[in-house]
């Protein structure tokens, strides 16, 4: 059992303490997160991405720009995000809005990438029909030649996204499903922790 007086104040400080307990637990993947996005019908559609960081006011994650989730994103700017750590018996849930971050921000990442990576990138028209790999593994001979010895530049169509959330719900697990939920709402831009039911 837990109580609320047991979690930080500051939604970001107790988010932190959860991050570092996963990645020192040597969690595989900590930073791999579940978005939840939604069309414009409502529609909504699931992956995982990786969580790169908190800065802007949220959490940033990288992608392509004409993807499935960024085109929801687009119309809807609106996710949740969500990371299961089993070892530690932990979920975390964060919703909020969608901005996408400074393209000085994306060519910052983008540089930190492993050169396969970039090129890769480049090639893939991710989300899209492709007839088969053979495709896409001729793409990539071609512009691994093109910039054979030169910098590989990020594509306009790619890069970040940050959620800023206005909810976090912290999760805990009981032996006997008697979970602990702390949810920290936001009013007038103050969080506020509130308990709910399992
Ligand atoms: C562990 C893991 C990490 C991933 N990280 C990313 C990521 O950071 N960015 C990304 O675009 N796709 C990532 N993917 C692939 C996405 O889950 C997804 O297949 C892809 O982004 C296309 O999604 P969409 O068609 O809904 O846009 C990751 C997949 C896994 C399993």
């Amino acid at each position: 059992m837990h109580l609320p007086s047991q979690m930080d104040p500051n939604p970001w400080v107790q988010f932190q303490k959860w991050y570092t307990d996963a990645v020192q637990a040597k969690i595989q993947n900590p930073e791999a997160m579940t978005l939840a996005t939604a069309n414009l019908k409502g529609i909504p559609s699931a992956r995982i991405m990786l969580f790169k960081g908190v800065e802007l006011g949220g959490l940033t994650f990288y992608t392509n720009y004409r993807s499935r989730k960024s085109k929801e994103l687009e119309s809807n700017p609106r996710a949740a995000v969500i990371f299961y750590w089993p070892a530690l018996n932990r979920q975390l849930r964060i919703e909020g809005k969608i901005k996408k971050v400074p393209p000085s921000n994306s060519d910052e990442y983008w540089n930190t990438r492993p050169r396969e990576s970039r090129l890769n990138a480049l090639i893939s028209p991710q989300s899209s029909l492709i007839s088969g790999r053979k495709e896409l593994e001729e793409k990539l001979e071609i512009i691994t030649e093109k910039f054979q010895n030169k910098e590989i530049p990020r594509p306009a169509h790619w890069g970040g996204y940050v959620l800023i959330p206005h909810r976090f719900e912290f999760w805990l697990a009981d032996p006997y499903r008697l979970h602990d939920r702390f949810c920290y709402v936001q009013k007038l831009k103050k969080w506020r922790i509130v308990q709910l039911a399992p």
